[in-house]
């Protein structure tokens, strides 16, 4: 009791002392959902939050209604589809991060990719509500398969010709989350200090941890284990939901977790690094993968700086190479999609 009064304590006085000049609109499009929910709770708990706007086609207002009790300083405003035309537009406008967790997630036996051809229309309509409402804000792309709804997203942006690559970005952090986690119960460290690079895409193969850039090196069964559990962690949490959906409460701190990291850089913080699947050069000319997830530094104008993946071992090597077969097949999917449907 002492303790939550301790933390919520300090979460109010840090409230109180984020200044106008810090005020930030956050979008969560898709807000009512299994994701959207904690998200939006996570959200109002960050006094980098000004203004709070959730969006969903049921349930948006009650989620604003009731996280809007929460004694923090921002303002939050629920709006859905069935309270007039306008209600997507004036959520977005002035929208300073979206982030979109829109969509249906996977129940046992799927793969992100058999949710495209849901999902791939959703994020494309999003995407032309946000060109259309708010071209500078940062998008922050949380529905799957991430490795294609990103390109749609692009694509529906340069159609609009309001297309910035520095602030598209494919939310692949709870991949780092995961793999920060398992690595610590390998050695029993403390999670919270460990930060595990994960480059590649976010889907089974092409989510590729290189543990040796965190100066681990697991042998036989265990690294195989580890990689496995890293690659199709999101299935432990679809198999244990028995049918009720994919991981929400994890996938909402990872998303939380990103924008206070881009919240923080645009406030004027420096080095701040986080792994994202971005419009990136590392591997356009080679192979042909325009979009590819690595560690990238952000700023006040989105991705500041895109690392490389560096030196790795030739265990890694063979991954990422299977890794950017399977991604350029993602993009080249959702390209195709838009090019047809936008
Ligand atoms: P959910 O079904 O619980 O929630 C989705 C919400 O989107 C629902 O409330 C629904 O009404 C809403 N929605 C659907 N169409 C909409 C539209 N056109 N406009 C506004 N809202 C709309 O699903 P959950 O568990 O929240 O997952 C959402 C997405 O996130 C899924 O695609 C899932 O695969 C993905 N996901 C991504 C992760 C990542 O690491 N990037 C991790 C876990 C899930």
């Amino acid at each position: 009791m002492f303790a939550s009064r301790q933390i919520f304590g300090s979460i109010q006085r840090r409230a109180f002392s984020a200044s106008a000049s810090n005020a930030s609109k956050v979008v969560v499009l898709g807000a009512g959902g299994g994701i959207g929910q904690p998200l939006s709770l996570l959200l109002k708990l960050n006094p980098r939050v000004s203004e709070l706007a959730l969006f969903d086609i049921r349930g948006a207002p009650g989620v604003a209604a009731d996280v809007g009790h929460i004694n923090t300083k921002s303002n939050v405003k629920g709006y859905e589809p069935s309270k007039g035309e306008d209600q997507i537009k004036e959520c977005l406008k002035g929208a300073d991060i979206v982030l979109i967790p829109a969509g249906v997630p996977r129940k046992p036996g799927m793969t992100r990719d058999d949710l495209f051809n849901t999902n791939a229309s959703i994020v494309r309509d999003l995407a032309k509500a946000a060109a259309e409402n708010c071209p500078d804000a940062n998008i922050l792309i949380i529905s799957n398969p991430v490795n294609s709804t990103v390109p749609i997203t692009a694509e529906v942006f340069k159609k609009a010709g309001v297309y910035n690559p520095k602030r598209l970005f494919g939310v692949t952090t709870l991949d780092v989350v995961r793999a920060s986690r398992f690595i610590s119960q390998y050695k029993n460290t403390d999670p919270a200090n460990e930060s595990i690079v994960v480059v590649g895409g976010h889907s089974g193969e092409t989510i590729v941890p290189l543990l040796s850039q965190s100066g681990y090196n697991l042998d036989g069964q265990a690294l195989a284990d580890y990689i496995k559990r890293v690659q199709f962690g999101g299935d432990e949490v679809v198999q244990a939901k028995g049918g009720a959906g994919s991981a929400t409460l994890s996938m909402a701190m990872a998303g939380a977790r990103f924008t206070e990291s881009l919240l923080k850089a645009a406030q004027g913080q420096k080095g701040v690094i986080e792994p994202t699947f971005v419009d990136s050069p590392l591997y356009k000319e080679s192979h042909g993968v325009t979009y590819f997830a690595s560690n990238v530094e952000l700023g006040p104008n989105g991705v500041e700086k895109i690392h490389p993946v560096g030196k790795i071992t030739d265990h890694e090597q063979g991954l990422l190479d299977t890794c950017l077969k399977q991604l350029k097949g993602n993009i080249e999917k959702g390209e195709a999609f838009a090019n047809q449907n936008v």
